[in-house]
């Protein structure tokens, strides 16, 4: 299979590009943060503390999660629930950013991230994937920007949703997020070392995408 991995931090654009990716080779997009957004949720609505790592794996074999595609789009099903709805709420950031700290939480969901990824063609997104996920992946690419970009990125999109927020909030909760999924002992944030570096400061998602497409178009045509 054909895997494109669109690792980065967030607000880089990952979701963005990835979704254009998808659409145009016509082959899957697997958003992994999606994944642990529900695993956050999912913890959260058990009156769980994502912190509590004893609790937290006292729950874990009973969370199943299944990903489906309604419409081209990924939707996050847990228990039989589509809980795709509640994950953007702004406290499931820093909440799956922390249970995703959690080892065996990790495990669990590489397994199923991997097994997608075998089946079909796909680009994923996320924060281990060319490192962890799928270290052999055709392609690898890592997206970044500058924390204070993508703060205005996050901050923008915060307030074309009607959230009331204020700008100095918005990027202390980033770089916190940041540090966290940087700092993880197990499977952290960080290029693969064979990853294209992006930094999209600069760039709009389409030039960021002509950009991915020039690597993955010359290699078919070598
Ligand atoms: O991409 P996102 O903002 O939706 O991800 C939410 C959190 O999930 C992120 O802060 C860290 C975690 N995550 C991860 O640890 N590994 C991934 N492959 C994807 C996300």
């Amino acid at each position: 299979m054909i895997n494109i991995t669109i690792d980065g931090p967030a607000g880089a654009g990952k979701s963005t590009v990835a979704k254009m990716i998808a659409s145009k080779y016509s082959i899957v997009y697997l958003d992994t943060g999606a994944m642990y957004r529900g695993a956050a949720y999912y913890v959260l609505n058990k009156g769980i503390e994502v912190d509590d790592v004893a609790s937290v794996l006292g729950v874990l074999s009973s969370l199943v999660m299944n990903i489906e595609y309604v419409a081209g789009a990924q939707r996050v099903i847990v228990c039989g629930r589509d809980i795709t709805p509640f994950i953007r709420e702004h406290n499931i950031s820093m909440a799956a950013s922390t249970v995703s700290k959690i080892p065996e939480v990790r495990i669990k969901l590489v397994d199923l991230q991997r097994a997608i990824a075998s089946k079909s063609h796909c680009v994923l997104d996320g924060r281990d994937i060319g490192t962890f996920v799928l270290p052999n992946a055709s392609f690898k690419f890592f997206l970044t920007a500058s924390l204070e970009e993508r703060a205005r990125r996050r901050f923008v999109e915060l307030t074309d949703k009607k959230i009331v927020t204020d700008f100095d909030n918005v990027l202390k909760d980033m770089s916190a997020r940041d540090y966290q999924d940087s700092n993880r002992s197990f499977a952290p944030l960080v290029a693969a070392k064979d990853a294209i570096i992006i930094d999209s400061t600069a760039l709009s998602p389409g030039e960021v995408v002509t950009i991915i497409a020039g690597v993955v178009d010359a290699a078919f045509n070598t």
